[in-house]
């Protein structure tokens, strides 16, 4: 079985082969990298029970493969170009051999420390490349990496750091974005207040170092790096494929984040496999994913993916319209940028600063554009496609999510057929499937279903940390024997996916996920507010924006009701973060709910998106003049903002 898949025909192969015997297929596939055991066992339990292993009885560490493999052939090649947030700072880039041992050195570091096999540790970091290198280290000694975006407020880093019972926090003084510093370390602290897990926190030094250290407990970076030797080698922790390589928080449509677990084998195949076939990367390529470490796309398309196929890939601190909308070009011209990785919000923003940003700046090496995060429009997609790929670079519709670990229906680089606005078909080995409410597959096409996969793959999520049984009910309970993506989607004529959006409580903001639940306890804990309903409505730049109905326990007229709206605000940014503050926040006298006292999301979804008469069967509810009050207010709240 190639590794490599060069053309649509051979796709096809991969995938009918897949079908027919996906032991076959996916060990054929992972016996492409190096494992310190070689396995004997491909796959051993079954997604009806959530007890899928892969390569269960091989070990390997996914360092080793990322790095150490490519030393000999790749050694001086260029494998992490970094970009600072100020253009006019000095840009840092590391070969092969570089990275090789600055991790390695991180990872002595980290020993030193007394971090062992197993234990957990927090990164709140901005995009510097030591973030990529503590990752790195983190899974070089086995320690369990749980990346934290570092937009994320105390609060929410504080309940990740207890979920996981974090030994150790690697952080940073200060991040830089765009225009702003953002205090980091000082929100460590405020996170650590109560905390009894964590022995050390570990400082990058990034703006002016000015922050308090805690005696014992905080140390700086360097300091660490130089006392533990200069020894450039750390021998690679020997990992079965089966223990967890890390956790990463997610939000779900109930209580709180959710820490997905990944391992090291099946991880590493399928981040390999897919980055190289998706984006058809060639040694000597150049590989942009404008995404943030924080977030699964990442892990998985910054630093692991790239690594393992020997690539190089670019790693940006800053945002894009700093110091103008013409940045993100200006870094692809700079680098000679063959293949870029981005989001539709981001996409919509800089179509919005208009096209001379883009057409002032040499885009000729491009070759395969990438989107990621939630669906893209079609006036996104042409303009993507005309614009920034001169209309000769295909673009990836990459659909996947955390819990996949990689990308699971995409086109391949230009080797498939593509449409404006469908992810198109799965990648070889993945099989989706939809279903009715009721479970039973629909077989044909142009009809809409719930989106699931019918056979296990490599880096499917393994467990919700601490919490299988969450895992169970959200993952594989719902339609037994599959797995439950949580997402809405088509098929089109040809069989081509087209993915619509979550059908949970989940919202998608500028790519984002929040759970609406989540939101709505941070909304509650204001002062005055009673009880809340979020909801998503649409958004011309995020996709998806967050619409609150708040009960508070009095009336609050003019700037009485004003300061109610910023105070409840402010409690959201306290709880999540500025990530996840209000687009809209209608403060109202009562919800919509049934009888047996459940809200009716359905009717409040209608009037976010500010349609108010369409709201169906409302028979059940309890006080059906609630709805109009609701509704006569919000369209007075719209005309007076027109
Ligand atoms: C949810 C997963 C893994 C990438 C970053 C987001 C939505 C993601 C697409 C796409 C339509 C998409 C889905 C999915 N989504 N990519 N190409 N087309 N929808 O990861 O935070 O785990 O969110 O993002 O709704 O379930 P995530």
């Amino acid at each position: 079985m190639p590794f490599q898949i060069d053309s649509f025909d051979a796709y096809l192969k991969a995938q009918k082969e897949s079908q027919s015997d996906p032991e076959l297929f996916w060990s054929g596939i992972a016996k492409h990298f190096e494992w310190q055991k070689p396995f004997t066992e491909v796959l051993s339990g079954e997604m009806r029970d959530g007890s899928v292993r892969w390569f269960a009885d091989g070990q390997i560490n996914i360092t080793e493969n990322a790095l150490d493999r490519h030393l000999k052939e790749r050694g001086e090649q260029i494998a992490l170009q970094w970009e600072p947030n100020d253009p006019s700072a000095t840009s840092r880039s590391f070969t092969y051999r570089e990275l090789h041992e600055a991790v390695s050195q991180f990872g002595n570091a980290l020993r030193s420390l007394g971090v062992k096999k197993g234990e957990r540790i927090v990164l709140y970091m901005p995009m510097v490349p030591e973030l990529a290198i503590a990752v790195l280290a983190c899974a070089r000694i086995g320690a369990i990496h749980s990346v934290v975006f570092a937009g994320f407020s105390a609060q929410a880093l504080s309940d990740r750091i207890e979920d996981a019972q974090a030994a150790m926090v690697i952080t940073a003084d200060e991040g830089m974005r765009g225009a702003k510093t953002v205090p980091l370390k000082s929100t460590v602290d405020e996170a650590l207040k109560e905390n009894t897990s964590v022995r050390n926190v570990i400082v990058k030094r990034v703006t002016s170092g000015k922050c308090t250290m805690v005696q014992k407990r905080d140390v700086w970076w360097e300091d660490v790096i130089e006392n533990s030797g200069d020894e450039s080698h750390c021998t690679p922790e020997i990992m079965n494929a089966e223990d967890m390589l890390f956790i990463l928080y997610t939000s779900g449509s109930t209580g709180k984040p959710k820490g997905v677990v990944h391992t090291h084998g099946g991880y590493t195949v399928y981040a390999g496999y897919s980055f190289a076939n998706v984006f058809q990367c060639q040694p000597g390529d150049v590989y942009w994913c404008s995404a943030d470490i924080g977030w699964i796309t990442g892990h998985t398309y910054i630093v692991y993916g790239p690594l393992l196929q020997g690539g190089t890939t670019v790693m940006f601190e800053g945002i894009p319209t700093y110091p103008d909308p013409g940045r993100y070009w200006a870094i692809c011209e700079k680098y000679k940028v063959t293949q870029f990785y981005t989001a539709p919000t981001a996409i919509r923003a800089l179509m919005a600063c208009g096209d001379e940003h883009v057409e002032r700046h040499n885009l000729e090496t491009l070759r395969v554009l990438g989107s990621v995060g939630e669906p893209i429009n079609e006036e996104a997609w042409h303009w993507y496609h005309q614009k920034v790929g001169q209309s000769k670079c295909p673009i990836v519709d990459t659909w996947w999510q955390t819990e996949t670990g990689g990308i699971m229906i995409s086109g391949l680089g230009n080797l498939s057929p593509q449409k404006p606005a469908h992810a198109g078909y799965p990648l070889p080995g993945i099989h989706p499937v939809l279903v009715d409410p009721q479970g039973t597959p629909i077989h044909a096409n142009e009809k809409e279903g719930l989106l699931c996969i019918e056979s296990p793959w490599p880096s499917m999520i393994r467990t919700t940390y601490g919490d299988h049984e969450r895992c169970l009910n959200t993952y594989f309970r719902p339609f037994p024997g599959r797995y439950f993506t949580g997402d809405g989607a088509k098929r089109d004529k040809d069989g081509m996916y087209r993915v619509i959006g979550r059908v949970d409580d989940v919202i998608n903001v500028s790519g984002h996920r929040f759970g609406t639940a989540e939101i709505e306890s941070a909304i509650n804990q204001t002062s005055g507010v009673i009880e809340s309903a979020v909801v998503g409505c649409e958004h011309e730049i995020k996709g998806q924006g967050i619409y609150a109905f708040v009960i508070c326990e009095r009336a609050y007229e003019g700037s009485e009701a004003l300061k109610m709206r910023s105070a409840i605000e402010a409690q959201v940014v306290l709880g999540i973060g500025k990530i996840a503050r209000p687009d809209r926040i209608q403060i109202v006298e009562g919800l919509p709910k049934t009888r047996s006292g459940k809200i009716m999301r359905r009717i409040l979804r209608k009037i976010a998106s500010g349609d108010y008469e369409r709201f169906g069967d409302t028979s059940t509810l309890l006080d059906p003049s609630v709805v109009a009050g609701i509704v006569d207010q919000a369209r007075h709240l719209q005309s007076r903002e027109q």
